[in-house]
């Protein structure tokens, strides 16, 4: 069976930036560990005025379409993942494949479009969609354009203003992949919940502890029917698990839950329960709420472990270093999270050539998904052409008044002057009145 998977990827980062600590906390009033530590986030990406959804994820496929040297004749389906869309008709791949026509001889008029939403795990999805289309031989050649864009923004005050994020990620699908080849192995888990919503406005309603409770228990049952399919897991399995991560301190939860479902019946599951006692059983109490006491005592006890906080530092932390400076990227996050276990395992001459990866994918409303991946010869080319560290170093640095402003004009509460923003040139921008271009 021919490979297929991820080919390449670009990042595109919102051009300015929200820092955490010494700009957010100070204004609202917090210590800055709540951020730093607490969320594990030091800065968030924000949009500037003349950027939105369109034009991040178009800027991102460009410069993938440039690098790869294809133009829109090598590709057969152009996918977008967003959960910050504008339009309930027109899927938001047309206004990308319009942008990207006015910069190519040749245009998309032969490629399906559509757009994709299930929250933030739409993205991978959208993956699955374009890996089914290849495998059921329907792609006649041709590779599929993957784009996750989000402006992830909240309203002002709300406990999610802290994670705000925005970016684009472009993905290219095709057979013979030279980043990570997607297996049939999948699990999810998948419930109808109203934590997190946005029924017909900008910013969403979120019940922001109860989001977490939920993503918890999706990701244990995508674990759970993973394990159905790909037998039982290891922890040495799996070179790293890129989890969708809204914020790093999401993650470090997911990762001890995770840890703690796949060490049951292994050996090293054994040699945890001789040193903190075996995992608590719902059998051996009688409510649940003592039941979940045990287990979170459990949970503590485990991760001071020096057993886990290895298996965290190789498997797990690598995988957050770029969500600490972005923020939020909703359907972009799992993405960014493999891109960067991928690019600090280039950075630390770690030889990754067919290792397993074990995606952990989540949206809310709510479903999880963990499927497997194997890393492909060419992966550390592929990565080392990202300049995601000169992007995030380039962000215009907003002070607190900057930042009102700017969520101000994304919340329609006042209109730009985009006069007096510049946007780059040569890039896609938004020029206020809805119409897209490139700057010249
Ligand atoms: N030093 C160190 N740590 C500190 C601290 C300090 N000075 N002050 C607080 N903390 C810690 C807290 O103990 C807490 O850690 P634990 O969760 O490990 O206990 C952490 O910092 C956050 O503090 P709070 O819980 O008090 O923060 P909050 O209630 O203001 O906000 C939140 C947390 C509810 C998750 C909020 O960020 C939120 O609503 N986020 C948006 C929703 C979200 O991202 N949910 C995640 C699951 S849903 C999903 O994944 C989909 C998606 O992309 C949105």
């Amino acid at each position: 069976m021919t490979a297929v998977g991820i080919d390449a990827m670009e990042i595109w980062t919102g051009k300015l930036k929200l820092d955490l600590a010494e700009t957010f906390a100070p204004a609202q009033g917090d210590d800055p560990g709540k951020y730093t530590k607490g969320l594990g986030l030091r800065a968030s990406s924000f949009p500037d005025v003349y950027e939105d959804i369109v034009t991040m994820g178009a800027n991102a496929a460009h410069r993938l379409m440039e690098r790869k040297g294809l133009t829109p004749e090598d590709i057969g389906r152009i996918d977008v993942a967003t959960e910050s869309a504008f339009d309930n008709s027109k899927p938001v791949s047309t206004y990308i494949a319009g942008c990207l026509e006015q910069v190519y001889d040749e245009n998309f008029h032969h490629a399906n479009k559509g757009e994709r939403k299930f929250a933030c795990i739409s993205g991978t999805q959208s993956l699955d969609d374009a890996y089914n289309w290849i495998r059921a031989g329907r792609n006649r050649g041709r590779a599929a354009l993957v784009i996750a864009t989000d402006t992830a923004l909240y309203a002002r005050d709300d406990p999610g203003e802290a994670t705000q994020g925005a970016g684009a990620v472009a993905m290219l699908v095709d057979e013979d992949p030279n980043l990570v080849e997607l297996s049939t192995e999948q699990g999810y888990g998948s419930a109808d919940e109203t934590d997190f919503l946005k029924p017909n406005q900008q910013f969403p309603s979120v019940d922001g502890k109860r989001s977490v409770n939920v993503y918890l228990a999706r990701m244990r049952e995508a674990l759970e029917d993973f394990a159905e399919v790909a037998g039982d897991i290891h922890p040495g399995d799996y070179e790293m698990i890129p989890f969708h991560t809204p914020f790093p301190g999401m993650v470090r939860k997911a990762a001890a839950l995770g840890y703690r479902h796949i060490v049951r019946g292994t050996d090293v599951g054994e040699l945890l329960a001789e040193e903190i006692g075996h995992q608590p059983m719902r059998s051996d109490f009688e409510t649940d709420d003592e039941f979940h006491a045990a287990i979170k005592e459990y949970t503590d006890a485990l991760t001071e472990t020096e057993r886990y906080q290895d298996w965290y530092a190789n498997t797990i932390e690598p995988t957050l270093e770029i969500s600490r400076e972005v923020g939020n990227w909703y359907t972009g996050s799992v993405h960014i999270a493999r891109a960067s276990g991928l690019k600090h395992a280039r950075e630390n001459g770690l030889d990754l050539d067919e290792a397993r990866l074990l995606v952990a994918s989540y949206g809310s409303g709510a479903q999880a998904e963990v499927h497997a991946e194997t890393v492909v010869p060419g992966w550390e080319e592929e990565i080392g052409a990202l300049d995601i560290d000169e992007q995030i170093r380039n962000r215009y640095d907003l002070s607190f008044a900057e930042y009102e402003q700017v969520h101000d004009v994304h919340n329609h509460d006042t209109e730009a002057d985009v006069e007096e923003f510049t946007a780059p040139e040569k890039e896609f921008a938004f020029d206020g009145w809805g119409r897209m271009g490139e700057r010249k």
